[in-house]
């Protein structure tokens, strides 16, 4: 049954599937340890969510239990199941029922056919994304900013499985404050009857639909707070999603131009804390490699911003590949050669 770490390291190349299911997309991945994605198929479940504005936990845990199988078969379709050396799967932070359909699959397909079995923790996956981006090849130690649905973590990565954690949000994470900054938007817009056709674009996930929205924006049109929070290493992002609610309630009416002008400024505040904040960390930490990931990074205009800076600043900053920014199981499985190599 168990094939040591040893056997492993024997073998030139070996081939890691990983498996994610923490929230809402139900994911598979085959991943080389030379850090070649064989294939990486992401079954997205946001059309399920989208009318109800958030992950509706029982759902997702149902609709992984009904596609994960579609998902491997497509993800080993032209791959010999037998050469997979390691399987990884997310194990923790998530929801739990959608967690256990993945576990599940995991541990099932390890005892089937005798490979080890990695746990890993969602958060190494999103860091993995820009390791995996850069194909392993990483300059130690780096800042590391998570910024995704449902955390907001800073922290200090000093090796392939070492970090140290140094804040995470008190209250939303940032792809959650852009999530419900469209709700609020799109019950504003439903309440003062703006036609359906500019109703039907605000839907989950938020974050997408306002970095497009904000496009046709002037973001200096209104001045959201920032909560830059400069004395601790932690963030709050409740306080710009709750003045965005009260200049909401402030409006007697609403209309399109009112709609991309907030979007843009929200946008742009949270994207100055976000700069703001790890110019500070850089600078106390004298640590000037970065690293950027979570479904939030994936925004074009804070990825624009953060270059601007690094440029003036010097700094080096990666952020994984679109493809790898959002929730993907290629990411877990390369966290998870890294974890087994580490047992
Ligand atoms: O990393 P991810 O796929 O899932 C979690 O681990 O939470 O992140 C999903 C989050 C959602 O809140 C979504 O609105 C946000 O990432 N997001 C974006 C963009 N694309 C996805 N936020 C801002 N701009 C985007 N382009
Ligand atoms: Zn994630």
């Amino acid at each position: 049954m168990k094939i040591r770490l040893e056997a492993i390291k024997m073998v030139k190349k070996y081939y890691t599937l990983g498996i994610e299911t923490s929230c809402d997309e139900t994911a598979a991945a085959i991943v080389s340890s030379k850090y070649e994605i064989i294939s990486n198929i992401v079954f997205s479940q946001q059309k399920i969510h989208a009318s109800y504005f958030g992950v509706v936990p029982e759902l997702a845990s149902r609709t992984h239990y009904e596609k994960i199988h579609y998902v491997l078969e497509k993800t080993t379709k032209n791959f010999d199941i037998k050469k997979i050396n390691l399987i990884s799967y997310t194990d923790h932070p998530g929801l739990k029922g959608a967690l256990l359909i993945g576990k599940t699959v995991a541990k099932t397909l390890g005892y089937i056919y005798s490979i080890p079995v990695v746990a890993v923790d969602h958060l190494w996956g999103h860091i993995y994304s820009v390791i995996l981006t850069k194909k392993g090849k990483i300059k130690f130690p780096f800042i590391s900013l998570i910024i995704s649905g449902g955390h907001t973590e800073l922290s200090i990565v000093e090796s392939y499985n070492k970090r140290k954690i140094l804040g995470q949000t008190l209250d939303d994470a940032v792809g959650e404050a852009f999530d419900k900054v469209t709700k609020m938007l799109f019950l504003f817009a439903k309440e003062k009857k703006l036609p359906k056709k500019y109703l039907d674009i605000l839907k989950y996930p938020g974050g997408p639909i306002i970095e497009k929205l904000a496009r046709y924006g002037d973001p200096n049109s209104i001045n959201f707070p920032k909560a830059y929070m400069l004395e601790s290493y932690n963030f709050s992002f409740s306080g710009i999603k709750t003045a965005v609610l009260y200049y909401l309630k402030s409006q007697k009416d609403i209309n399109l131009k009112l709609i991309y002008d907030i979007c843009a400024s929200f946008q742009k505040a949270v994207v100055d804390t976000l700069v703001t904040k790890l110019i500070h960390v850089v600078e106390k930490l004298s640590i000037y490699d970065i690293c950027i990931s979570g479904g939030v990074s994936s925004n074009g205009y804070l990825r624009r911003e953060f270059l601007k800076i690094s440029k003036i600043k010097n700094l080096k900053i990666i952020f994984p590949n679109a493809t790898l920014s959002t929730d993907n199981a290629a990411m877990i499985a390369a966290a998870g050669m890294n974890f087994y190599s580490a047992t």
